[in-house]
């Protein structure tokens, strides 16, 4: 047989990019291409795109402008183009950079066989639809040896929530929830292949409503599954912070004490303007019920710094908005004008009181999240081991807070479900012994 061909797919961006990522792959895994360890050793390099900061979408060109070379000196070599910047500039992209041999929308990837097996022939293709057809449906079953104890799973894409910022509605398109008894079975199938951890993705996942089934309830479908003793879900908007999913944070075992609600901002006059739809009291009144449901639950949020007409007491209301809440973790960024988006055109805020706030507000949270991650030493936790450690006889996991704790286990198996109790914190991760 000859030598199987070789992909190397390079992954910017969220968790959805990663899954997506994982599932092209797969896909083009049945098509005879086996996983290359760099894009030097690859017959495909695919680089899957994200959109949602001018930096980020920049780098696909500075990518493309290395790949030149590596296709000079390879001229078999196919690149493609996926996700978001894929979505965005479809056709652009093949007239920008005439290496490129396809580019694929997020909507559109199980169409990636028959767009490589083109390429391979000679023949460039575009596909940006948002087909009718459901691409989980046209995607091969995840083979074992991909998967890991925690898995990812996509319930839900798109949004609707057309923050002013956001170029998500724009590249992901409206919100879809693919149906419960699909997620259900991928589920089931997860299990018996060993997942023991489940991350449901979606832009707007709190938004769910497939086959007229809530979150909260899909969340309470997946935690009969046996094999599945954990459950997480991102990203939500606090506006669909439905009563039901507060509760299941109370009573549901599986659902882990952990929620990523981005706020954006403490300030209404920005939230206004970014047209979030909510208020900072509306929000932290919000907070106060999740926190009464499940008080361990440990939070974390994005922000963005220099909003257009963001004043120093705009920012001050943020920085207040922080201390009042209490992260465990926080991402943060630099307001980026992206085309075709509201706020685009808005008078931007100066660059050094931008790059200045930010500073100050990652200070901020940088020592909220150490205070988190010193606040466990002592505590027990349990975590789920998904790889050995860097030591002899360690294994890492994370924890139910997420946080990635290593622990002096030799006996231990990725996948196990070990009680433990922390004894050191540090800035990357906890150290623990087992108790359990
Ligand atoms: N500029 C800066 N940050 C942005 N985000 C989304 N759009 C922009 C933008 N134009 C951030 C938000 C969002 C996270 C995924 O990325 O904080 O929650
Ligand atoms: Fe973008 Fe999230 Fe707002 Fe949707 S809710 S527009 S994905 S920031």
């Amino acid at each position: 047989m000859a030598d199987a061909k070789k992909l190397f797919i390079k992954t910017y961006g969220c968790q959805m990019n990663v899954y997506d990522s994982e599932r092209m792959a797969e896909a083009l895994g049945a098509e005879g291409y086996a996983p290359a360890a760099s894009a030097d050793e690859a017959d495909m390099v695919l680089l899957n795109t994200c959109h949602i900061r001018e930096k980020a979408s920049e780098k696909l060109y500075s990518d493309l402008g290395r790949l030149k070379a590596l296709k000079a000196e390879k001229p078999g070599l196919k690149i493609g183009v996926a996700g978001c910047v894929a979505q965005a500039e479809g056709a652009e992209i093949l007239r920008r950079m005439p290496l490129v041999d396809l580019v694929v929308g997020p909507q559109s990837y199980h169409r990636l066989p028959a767009m490589a097996r083109a390429a391979e022939a000679g023949t460039k293709s575009v596909d940006t639809d948002f087909p009718a057809e459901d691409k989980f449906d046209h995607l091969p079953d995840r083979p074992a040896a991909n998967l890991r104890p925690s898995a990812f799973l996509t319930v839900q894409e798109g949004c609707d929530k057309f923050c002013a910022f956001c170029v998500v509605p724009y590249t992901r398109g409206a919100e879809v929830s693919r149906p419960a008894t699909r997620i259900l079975d991928e589920a089931r199938r997860l299990a018996d292949k060993g997942v023991r951890e489940i991350t449901l993705l979606g832009q707007n996942v709190n938004a769910y409503h497939g086959e007229g089934l809530t979150l909260a309830r899909l969340i309470r479908e997946l935690a009969r599954i046996e094999g599945i003793a954990r459950i997480r879900y991102t990203t939500s908007h606090p506006n669909d912070m439905a009563d039901d999913l507060i509760a299941a944070h109370g009573d549901e075992p599986k659902l882990m004490p952990y929620l990523h609600l981005p706020v954006q901002s403490g300030s209404d006059r920005v939230l206004k303007a970014m047209n979030r739809k909510h208020t900072a009291e509306a929000y932290l009144r919000l907070i106060e019920r999740i926190r009464a449901a499940r008080p361990d639950i440990l939070l974390t949020s994005d922000f963005i710094v220099g909003f257009p007409g963001e004043t120093d007491a705009d920012f001050a209301a943020t920085l207040d908005l922080i201390r009042a809440v209490g992260y465990g973790a926080a991402f943060s960024f630099k307001y980026s004008a992206r085309p075709g988006t509201p706020a685009a055109d808005r008078a931007p805020v100066p660059d050094a009181v931008a790059d200045a706030r930010l500073q100050e507000l990652q200070a901020l949270l940088t020592a909220q999240q150490r205070a988190a991650q010193q606040a466990m030493v002592g505590r027990e936790t349990t975590v789920l081991y998904e790889k050995p450690g860097r030591l002899p006889g360690q294994m890492g996991g994370k924890s139910d807070h997420l946080f990635a704790v290593h622990v002096h286990d030799p006996d231990a198996r990725p996948g196990d479900l070990a009680r433990v109790r922390v004894t050191e914190a540090s800035p990357n991760s906890l150290g623990a012994v087992r108790v359990a």
